[in-house]
């Protein structure tokens, strides 16, 4: 597994937090294995030169905002009581070593056979299963996808998707600056949707491309992940969901057929 051969699990899996438990570490982030793109392309070309249905997706989605509202606004109240029989479950999301960060997740598209606490991040979905995955990998629907029917409406009308997990970001929690696949030849694009009343400005922020943006409570957004963007939470309870939607024709065509601004 070529993003994760340089790194001594065993010392990482010895390290506990206060109480004596694991800490269930994941290493810190490294330039050349998360980066790298020269390297890898040399290594192998067909995965990062474009194919012709990669440039007709980039072009298409370069054409919208990178901050897209879409049609859908979730019932708040309906999703808050299907995600309550959940309360004990959220699990940390990508801990690194030595970073304080206080931020939970459950994820809805996993590896197939996977609960709602596996495979968060890729980091870590990558070490279970010892290869390289791709986004559209996780492809099977978790019992929490079936519990929250109160976003079928979006979800099903792009299925099969990828990789979709809720995170919960605490006062406190924070992702750094970073781009999420930045290559032309991406599997997915992404859509955010923002699930607790503690996603506006005052409570939480999604900042890209040097703006903050604009965020109401219960709207999904097309996101350019490609760009770079950090966020910060203030209180407790910041609910977001991440959807890592297959990067076809067909998709990109849905995708434009339901902005908010058409
Ligand atoms: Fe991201």
């Amino acid at each position: 597994m070529e993003d994760n051969k340089d790194i001594n699990w065993k010392e990482l899996d010895q390290k506990k937090d206060k109480w004596g438990k694991p800490l269930n570490l994941i290493p810190k982030a490294n330039q050349a294995t998360q980066a790298g793109y020269y390297e890898k392309w040399l290594r192998k070309p067909n995965e990062y030169e474009p194919s012709e249905e990669d440039i007709w997706c980039e072009l298409q989605l370069q054409a919208l905002s990178v901050w897209e509202p879409l049609k859908w606004e979730f019932d708040l109240g309906w999703f808050k009581k299907e995600i309550k029989q959940y309360d004990d479950k959220w699990v940390p999301y990508l801990r690194r070593e030595g970073v304080t960060n206080d931020r939970e997740g459950l994820c809805l598209m996993g590896m197939p056979g996977d609960k709602c606490s596996d495979s968060l991040s890729m980091p870590e979905a990558r070490r279970r299963h010892n290869k390289k995955l791709w986004e559209i990998d996780f492809n099977a629907k978790t019992e929490l996808y079936n519990d929250l029917e109160s976003l079928h409406d979006m979800l099903e009308y792009f299925q099969p998707l990828g990789r979709t997990m809720l995170v919960k970001s605490n006062a406190g929690g924070w992702f750094p600056p970073h781009k999420d696949q930045p290559n032309l030849t991406r599997d997915t694009f992404r859509i955010v949707a923002f699930l607790s009343r503690t996603t506006q400005h005052d409570a939480y922020e999604w900042e890209m491309d040097g703006h903050r943006w604009p965020i109401t409570p219960g709207k999904a957004y097309y996101v350019d992940t490609r760009k770079t963007h950090r966020t910060h939470s203030w209180m407790n309870n910041s609910i977001h969901l991440v959807v890592n939607v297959p990067k076809t024709w067909e998709n990109v065509m849905k995708l434009i057929s339901v902005t908010q601004n058409y």
